[in-house]
Protein backbone atom coordinates (compact mmCIF):
# COMPACT_ATOMS: atom_id res chain seq x y z
CA UNK A 1 0.00 0.00 0.00
CA UNK A 2 2.55 2.52 0.78
CA UNK A 3 4.52 1.67 -2.67
CA UNK A 4 1.68 2.28 -4.75
CA UNK A 5 1.96 5.79 -6.26
CA UNK A 6 0.42 7.28 -9.17
CA UNK A 7 2.39 6.55 -12.98
CA UNK A 8 1.95 8.43 -15.46
CA UNK A 9 4.88 7.74 -17.44
CA UNK A 10 6.02 4.71 -18.61
CA UNK A 11 8.51 2.06 -20.00
CA UNK A 12 7.75 0.66 -23.80
CA UNK A 13 7.89 -3.03 -21.52
CA UNK A 14 5.65 -5.31 -22.48
CA UNK A 15 3.19 -6.55 -19.38
CA UNK A 16 3.02 -10.30 -19.86
CA UNK A 17 -0.70 -11.86 -19.96
CA UNK A 18 0.36 -14.24 -17.32
CA UNK A 19 0.56 -11.06 -15.03
CA UNK A 20 -2.24 -9.81 -16.74
CA UNK A 21 -4.60 -12.77 -15.33
CA UNK A 22 -2.95 -11.71 -11.78
CA UNK A 23 -4.45 -8.83 -11.52
CA UNK A 24 -7.98 -9.56 -12.36
CA UNK A 25 -7.84 -12.53 -10.32
CA UNK A 26 -6.84 -9.70 -7.85
CA UNK A 27 -9.60 -7.98 -8.96
CA UNK A 28 -11.80 -10.98 -8.98
CA UNK A 29 -11.92 -11.76 -5.51
CA UNK A 30 -12.77 -8.24 -4.29
CA UNK A 31 -15.70 -7.80 -2.29
CA UNK A 32 -19.08 -6.19 -3.58
CA UNK A 33 -22.78 -5.10 -2.64
CA UNK A 34 -24.42 -8.19 -2.68
CA UNK A 35 -21.96 -10.56 -4.35
CA UNK A 36 -22.79 -8.96 -8.15
CA UNK A 37 -19.58 -8.32 -9.06
CA UNK A 38 -20.69 -5.86 -10.70
CA UNK A 39 -17.04 -5.36 -13.23
CA UNK A 40 -15.90 -6.26 -16.71
CA UNK A 41 -11.82 -5.53 -17.29
CA UNK A 42 -11.56 -4.50 -20.88
CA UNK A 43 -7.39 -4.83 -21.33
CA UNK A 44 -5.98 -3.35 -24.51
CA UNK A 45 -2.29 -3.74 -25.40
CA UNK A 46 -3.22 -3.06 -28.81
CA UNK A 47 -1.42 -0.11 -29.74
CA UNK A 48 -4.14 1.14 -32.56
CA UNK A 49 -7.17 0.70 -30.48
CA UNK A 50 -5.17 2.74 -27.26
CA UNK A 51 -4.57 5.79 -29.89
CA UNK A 52 -8.43 5.31 -31.03
CA UNK A 53 -9.12 5.76 -27.63
CA UNK A 54 -7.07 8.84 -27.06
CA UNK A 55 -8.43 9.75 -30.34
CA UNK A 56 -11.91 9.69 -29.35
CA UNK A 57 -11.09 11.75 -26.15
CA UNK A 58 -9.39 14.50 -28.33
CA UNK A 59 -12.23 14.90 -30.87
CA UNK A 60 -14.27 15.45 -27.99
CA UNK A 61 -12.21 17.55 -26.26
CA UNK A 62 -12.36 20.03 -29.76
CA UNK A 63 -15.91 19.46 -29.34
CA UNK A 64 -16.16 20.86 -26.04
CA UNK A 65 -13.38 23.51 -26.61
CA UNK A 66 -15.09 25.06 -29.53
CA UNK A 67 -18.62 25.08 -27.96
CA UNK A 68 -16.75 27.01 -24.86
CA UNK A 69 -15.14 29.52 -27.82
CA UNK A 70 -18.38 30.76 -28.50
CA UNK A 71 -19.07 32.34 -25.47
CA UNK A 72 -15.76 32.60 -24.29
CA UNK A 73 -12.45 32.03 -26.77
CA UNK A 74 -10.03 32.39 -23.48
CA UNK A 75 -12.11 29.54 -21.56
CA UNK A 76 -11.96 27.21 -24.70
CA UNK A 77 -8.55 27.57 -25.21
CA UNK A 78 -7.40 26.97 -21.48
CA UNK A 79 -9.81 23.60 -21.72
CA UNK A 80 -8.46 22.46 -25.24
CA UNK A 81 -5.05 23.40 -23.17
CA UNK A 82 -5.51 21.28 -19.89
CA UNK A 83 -7.67 18.80 -21.87
CA UNK A 84 -4.13 17.13 -23.31
CA UNK A 85 -3.58 15.84 -20.10
CA UNK A 86 -6.45 13.22 -20.25
CA UNK A 87 -4.90 11.64 -23.25
CA UNK A 88 -1.20 11.90 -22.32
CA UNK A 89 -1.35 9.66 -19.28
CA UNK A 90 -2.42 7.08 -20.90
CA UNK A 91 -1.27 7.08 -24.62
CA UNK A 92 2.11 6.42 -23.20
CA UNK A 93 1.33 3.47 -21.79
CA UNK A 94 1.36 -0.04 -22.92
CA UNK A 95 -1.34 -1.34 -21.45
CA UNK A 96 -5.10 0.38 -21.17
CA UNK A 97 -7.70 -1.14 -18.83
CA UNK A 98 -11.40 0.43 -19.53
CA UNK A 99 -13.02 -0.52 -16.58
CA UNK A 100 -16.64 -1.18 -16.87
CA UNK A 101 -19.59 -1.58 -14.84
CA UNK A 102 -23.27 -2.18 -14.76
CA UNK A 103 -26.17 -0.22 -13.01
CA UNK A 104 -26.66 -1.76 -8.93
CA UNK A 105 -30.05 -0.57 -7.40
CA UNK A 106 -29.32 -0.47 -3.95
CA UNK A 107 -31.44 -1.73 -1.37
CA UNK A 108 -34.21 0.08 -0.24
CA UNK A 109 -34.66 1.50 -3.41
CA UNK A 110 -37.54 -0.70 -4.82
CA UNK A 111 -39.31 0.07 -1.77
CA UNK A 112 -38.92 3.55 -1.23
CA UNK A 113 -40.64 4.07 -5.19
CA UNK A 114 -43.38 1.56 -4.34
CA UNK A 115 -44.34 4.06 -1.24
CA UNK A 116 -43.69 7.17 -3.69
CA UNK A 117 -41.03 8.27 -1.70
CA UNK A 118 -39.90 11.83 -2.72
CA UNK A 119 -37.54 11.24 -6.39
CA UNK A 120 -34.78 13.65 -4.34
CA UNK A 121 -34.53 10.03 -1.68
CA UNK A 122 -34.04 7.95 -4.77
CA UNK A 123 -31.67 9.85 -5.83
CA UNK A 124 -29.63 10.31 -3.32
CA UNK A 125 -29.60 6.78 -2.79
CA UNK A 126 -28.45 6.30 -6.23
CA UNK A 127 -26.46 8.52 -6.43
CA UNK A 128 -24.45 9.26 -3.60
CA UNK A 129 -24.44 6.22 -1.65
CA UNK A 130 -24.25 3.94 -4.18
CA UNK A 131 -22.97 0.31 -3.51
CA UNK A 132 -22.13 -0.40 -7.19
CA UNK A 133 -19.14 2.27 -7.33
CA UNK A 134 -18.26 1.12 -3.42
CA UNK A 135 -17.98 -2.28 -4.66
CA UNK A 136 -16.25 -1.27 -7.93
CA UNK A 137 -13.52 0.69 -6.26
CA UNK A 138 -12.70 -2.21 -4.30
CA UNK A 139 -12.35 -4.39 -7.20
CA UNK A 140 -9.92 -1.39 -8.78
CA UNK A 141 -7.90 -1.22 -5.94
CA UNK A 142 -7.52 -5.33 -5.57
CA UNK A 143 -6.13 -4.86 -9.32
CA UNK A 144 -4.26 -1.92 -8.78
CA UNK A 145 -1.81 -3.19 -5.74
CA UNK A 146 -1.42 -6.51 -7.23
CA UNK A 147 0.03 -4.51 -10.26
CA UNK A 148 2.29 -2.79 -8.19
CA UNK A 149 3.28 -6.19 -6.04
CA UNK A 150 4.35 -7.52 -9.49
CA UNK A 151 6.40 -4.58 -10.25
CA UNK A 152 3.85 -2.19 -11.97
CA UNK A 153 2.57 1.04 -11.82
CA UNK A 154 -0.60 2.20 -12.46
CA UNK A 155 -2.99 5.66 -12.85
CA UNK A 156 -6.62 5.42 -12.25
CA UNK A 157 -7.84 7.77 -14.68
CA UNK A 158 -11.53 9.32 -14.46
CA UNK A 159 -10.65 12.76 -15.68
CA UNK A 160 -11.33 11.42 -19.26
CA UNK A 161 -15.08 10.24 -18.21
CA UNK A 162 -16.94 13.34 -20.24
CA UNK A 163 -15.95 11.41 -23.42
CA UNK A 164 -16.75 8.05 -22.66
CA UNK A 165 -19.70 6.78 -24.68
CA UNK A 166 -17.20 7.58 -27.56
CA UNK A 167 -14.62 4.90 -25.60
CA UNK A 168 -17.27 2.78 -24.89
CA UNK A 169 -18.89 2.88 -28.51
CA UNK A 170 -15.32 1.91 -29.60
CA UNK A 171 -14.67 -1.40 -27.06
CA UNK A 172 -18.24 -2.68 -28.69
CA UNK A 173 -17.06 -2.14 -32.05
CA UNK A 174 -13.79 -3.00 -31.98
CA UNK A 175 -13.22 -5.30 -28.41
CA UNK A 176 -15.63 -7.67 -28.99
CA UNK A 177 -17.62 -6.20 -25.88
CA UNK A 178 -21.20 -6.85 -26.16
CA UNK A 179 -22.62 -7.18 -22.46
CA UNK A 180 -25.69 -5.37 -22.05
CA UNK A 181 -26.30 -2.80 -19.38
CA UNK A 182 -22.57 -1.89 -18.83
CA UNK A 183 -20.92 1.45 -19.16
CA UNK A 184 -17.62 2.76 -18.55
CA UNK A 185 -16.50 4.19 -15.10
CA UNK A 186 -12.82 4.64 -15.22
CA UNK A 187 -9.55 4.19 -17.32
CA UNK A 188 -6.12 2.78 -15.62
CA UNK A 189 -2.95 3.11 -17.51
CA UNK A 190 -0.81 0.40 -16.56
CA UNK A 191 2.83 -0.52 -17.34
CA UNK A 192 6.22 -0.54 -15.82
CA UNK A 193 6.94 2.95 -14.51
CA UNK A 194 9.98 5.08 -16.19
CA UNK A 195 11.61 6.72 -13.24
CA UNK A 196 10.16 7.56 -9.71
CA UNK A 197 6.72 9.86 -8.59
CA UNK A 198 6.37 11.74 -6.56
CA UNK A 199 3.47 11.95 -3.71
CA UNK A 200 1.21 14.79 -3.43
CA UNK A 201 1.14 13.93 0.25
CA UNK A 202 -1.85 12.88 2.58
CA UNK A 203 -4.04 14.16 5.54
CA UNK A 204 -3.04 13.23 9.05
CA UNK A 205 -4.51 10.71 10.44
CA UNK A 206 -6.04 12.78 13.35
CA UNK A 207 -8.28 14.29 10.53
CA UNK A 208 -9.50 11.42 8.73
CA UNK A 209 -10.84 9.58 11.59
CA UNK A 210 -12.48 9.35 14.49
CA UNK A 211 -12.23 7.04 17.47
CA UNK A 212 -15.33 6.45 19.95
CA UNK A 213 -14.10 3.83 22.92
C1 LIG B 1 -11.21 7.53 -8.63
C2 LIG B 1 -9.89 8.13 -9.00
C3 LIG B 1 -9.80 8.92 -10.14
C4 LIG B 1 -8.59 9.47 -10.54
N1 LIG B 1 -8.52 10.15 -11.72
C5 LIG B 1 -7.34 10.66 -12.12
C6 LIG B 1 -7.23 11.30 -13.38
O1 LIG B 1 -8.20 11.42 -14.11
N2 LIG B 1 -6.02 11.79 -13.75
C7 LIG B 1 -4.92 11.64 -12.97
O2 LIG B 1 -3.85 12.10 -13.36
N3 LIG B 1 -4.98 11.02 -11.77
C8 LIG B 1 -6.16 10.50 -11.34
N4 LIG B 1 -6.24 9.83 -10.16
C9 LIG B 1 -5.02 9.69 -9.33
C10 LIG B 1 -5.06 10.67 -8.17
O3 LIG B 1 -4.79 11.97 -8.64
C11 LIG B 1 -4.03 10.21 -7.12
O4 LIG B 1 -4.39 8.95 -6.63
C12 LIG B 1 -3.89 11.18 -5.94
O5 LIG B 1 -3.45 12.43 -6.38
C13 LIG B 1 -2.91 10.63 -4.90
O6 LIG B 1 -1.66 10.39 -5.47
P1 LIG B 1 -1.00 8.94 -5.44
O7 LIG B 1 -1.95 8.00 -6.16
O8 LIG B 1 0.29 9.06 -6.18
O9 LIG B 1 -0.82 8.54 -4.03
C14 LIG B 1 -7.44 9.27 -9.74
C15 LIG B 1 -7.53 8.49 -8.59
C16 LIG B 1 -8.73 7.91 -8.23
C17 LIG B 1 -8.79 7.03 -7.01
Amino acid sequence: MHKRQSVRKFKADDVPNADISEMIEAARVAPSGKNLQNWHFIVIKNRELIDKAAEAVRSKNEEISKRMDVADKTKGDRFRKFAKNFTLFFTGAPVLIVVMTETYIPSGYAEYEFIGADPQILDDLMRYRNPGMQSLGAAVEHLYLRAVDLGYGCCWLTSANYAAAAIEELVRAEAGFDKEGYYMAALIALGVPDGASKSPGRKTPEEIYTLVE
